[in-house]
């Protein structure tokens, strides 16, 4: 997958002296049908998370709250996007390498995918990922 099909996908924000309110949903704001949701939390300082690619699976990131790096490889090159507002969600399509690093203080990821938990879908092993791209 080219890292040009990654998107950072802007997400309704409705303002409101009561606080605001953002969401996205079922082909509205991805163009998938959601499948799972997990999210990322209490991460500690300098740690990063994911560190593989899917076969076939989609993802879309949210900063719900604080920041945090995502970096992107298609096997050629890398893209590195800061997320640190909760109405982008980047869109990320199967068969591109991501980690995410420099977690801020009570960062949280929420992560939606369109298919449900599988280990069979991870490419693990960034030699492989790139030898096969
Ligand atoms: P992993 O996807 O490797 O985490 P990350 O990419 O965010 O660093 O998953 C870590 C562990 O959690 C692994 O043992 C699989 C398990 N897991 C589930 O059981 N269900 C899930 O939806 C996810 C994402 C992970």
């Amino acid at each position: 997958m080219n890292i040009e099909a990654v998107q950072l996908v802007s997400l309704p924000k409705i303002p409101d002296d009561r606080g605001n309110l953002s969401f996205f949903q079922n082909r509205g704001h991805i163009p998938f049908d959601i499948s799972r949701v997990y999210w990322i939390y209490d991460v500690p300082g300098g740690e990063r998370r994911g560190g593989h690619a899917y076969h076939t699976l989609q993802e879309f990131i949210i900063a719900l709250s604080g920041s945090f790096d995502v970096i992107l490889h298609d096997g050629r090159r890398e893209i590195k996007y800061t997320l640190n507002r909760s109405y982008y969600g980047l869109l990320i399509p199967n068969r591109i390498w991501r980690h995410m690093e420099n977690f801020s203080t009570n960062a949280v990821a929420l992560i939606t995918a369109d298919r449900p938990y599988s280990e069979v879908e991870y490419i693990r092993n960034f030699e492989q990922f790139k030898a096969t791209d």
